[in-house]
């Protein structure tokens, strides 16, 4: 069905709402106020407005309505419990100016999370002021460079970054004023240990590394990559976008890292995709925890205080960052519990071996061994159809595809991260559409060439798309 747009379903004088008459006297606004052009507003009925968006919530493609299987990006389903509890209007009510005193109950919350997390990751203190994972980093990045500072190191310039990092990585090290050194990975997928010992220098301020890495698998060096570049005076961060995969299962403390971001907006359930807010919260070891950022929650004399560390390195954000994520991590935390935490990583780790396990007939995998959260596949192994013509053909079957083309270290890279919140059923679905498609490719590819068939629009220029938005009805006129 065509749906038109709420432009176009406007008719002059029509209204969605009928004010009663009111007792308050006109008062006309002086006339250089008035604005002179036309609003351009859509004049429609209620029902307009309710179908419009209805409408448009349908065409929307979210992990509330099925398996969001995209690599790289932990889609777990977002229980709506934590939803609720971060709308409690006696936390949301709370202004950032108020007296901690005042503000006791919310404090508190942060410090307990903190605590939480701290426990979890085997660190000494965490932040929660940085707005995204990208933002972490780059708050991270800025503590190391204190660090090395108040050191008076001032030479060490380099971060070391793997070749399969995410690309915030190499954009953070330029943005905090450090310049990048990639490192090359193994035909593994893991970090080349010789290719590092040989970049190792006195100039290193430390090194990014994002463990399971962005292949999906575990560094299994990860201690003697640690101890080099301790001992080459460096500091080790550690991109935890994807922590996940070893949610209550391992520390990164015990692997010698110094500092980490969370995604809590992936890992500790606030949905994500669609620009926040989120919260990229930054732990910190014991060399790093006095440089956090911002104001810091601690307990003084059975008071929760807001106090900057000695070695701060300023803010970050505003006041305590955004606060409703804190909240709905501080709710998935609890309501998993201690003895279930463990749960989140063993499952989305089964999942992931279970999906490779499945396809690996028919897709090329181009790792060897097991891998954690998530599965990489170098396309079809028949090749007769590409990447992007499977991911548009799963589209046909009503599912989200996956990642595609990342990352950049296989051609026709497709990652999978089917999340422990999946069921087998609901992943054995998304397996049976991958392996018809594959079937399909064998016997009719011009059905894989030629789709989606069955979506509004069919193969879209998403270059065009990217680099010329045209997000606006004015736009279109
Ligand atoms: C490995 C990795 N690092 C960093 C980030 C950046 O996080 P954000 O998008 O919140 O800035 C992501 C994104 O999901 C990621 O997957």
């Amino acid at each position: 069905m065509y749906d038109k747009l709420i432009f176009e379903r406007s008719k002059e004088g029509r209204v969605g709402i009928t004010l009663p008459k009111t007792e308050v006297k006109d008062y006309p606004l002086p006339k250089e106020h008035l604005t002179k052009r036309d609003l351009l507003l859509p004049e429609v009925s209620e029902v307009d407005v309710i179908r419009h968006y209805t409408n448009l919530s349908l065409k929307n493609y979210g992990v509330d309505r099925g398996i969001y299987p995209l690599g790289s990006c932990t889609m777990k389903y977002n229980p709506k419990i934590n939803e609720e509890l971060s709308k409690n209007p006696k936390f949301n009510n709370l202004h950032p100016l108020q007296p901690d005193v005042t503000s006791q109950g919310a404090l508190e919350l942060e410090y307990n999370l903190e605590k939480l997390l701290n426990e979890i990751l085997g660190l000494k203190a965490f932040s929660f002021a940085p707005c995204a994972g990208a933002h972490g980093e780059l708050t991270g990045l800025m503590m190391i460079k204190a660090y090395h500072e108040k050191n008076k190191d001032y030479k060490r310039k380099k971060i070391l970054i793997p070749d399969s990092a995410h690309g915030t990585n190499p954009a953070s090290v330029a943005i905090a004023g450090f310049e990048v050194v990639n490192l090359r990975s193994t035909e593994e997928g893991t970090v080349d240990v010789e290719h590092l010992k040989e970049v190792l220098d006195d100039e290193v301020a430390g090194m990014m590394l994002t463990n399971p890495n962005t292949a999906g698998l575990y560094e299994k060096d990860i201690c003697i990559i640690t101890k080099l570049v301790h001992d080459a005076g460096g500091l080790m961060y550690y991109d935890g976008a994807n922590f996940n995969a070893l949610l209550g299962l391992a520390k990164p403390s015990a692997m010698g890292f110094d500092v980490i971001h969370l995604n809590l907006h992936k890992t500790f359930s606030t949905p994500h995709g669609g620009g926040g807010p989120g919260v990229g919260a930054v732990g910190a070891g014991e060399k790093l925890k006095t440089f956090l950022p911002n104001k810091h929650v601690r307990l003084e004399n059975g008071l929760y205080v807001r106090r900057k560390e000695k070695d701060s390195i300023g803010n970050v954000s505003y006041f305590q960052g955004n606060y409703n994520v804190i909240l709905k991590a501080y709710a998935y935390i609890l309501s998993m519990g201690k003895e279930n935490i463990r749960n989140v990583g063993e499952f989305a780790v089964l999942n992931a071996n279970y999906v490779k396990a499945a396809l690996e007939e028919y897709y090329e995998v181009p790792v060897k061994g097991a891998i954690m959260h998530e599965v990489v596949f170098n396309g079809l192994k028949s090749k007769k159809a590409s990447t992007l013509d499977v991911a548009k053909r799963l589209l046909d079957y009503g599912f989200h595809p996956s990642t595609i083309y990342f990352p950049l270290l296989f051609s026709q890279s497709m990652m999978v991260e089917p999340v422990e919140t999946e069921s087998k059923e609901t992943i054995d679905e998304f397996i049976d559409a991958l392996i018809k498609i594959a079937h399909e490719a064998e016997k009719t590819p011009e059905l894989l060439h030629d789709a989606p068939h069955t979506t509004p629009v069919r193969r879209l220029d998403e270059v065009l798309a990217a680099r010329e938005l045209k997000v606006k009805y004015r736009d279109l006129l």
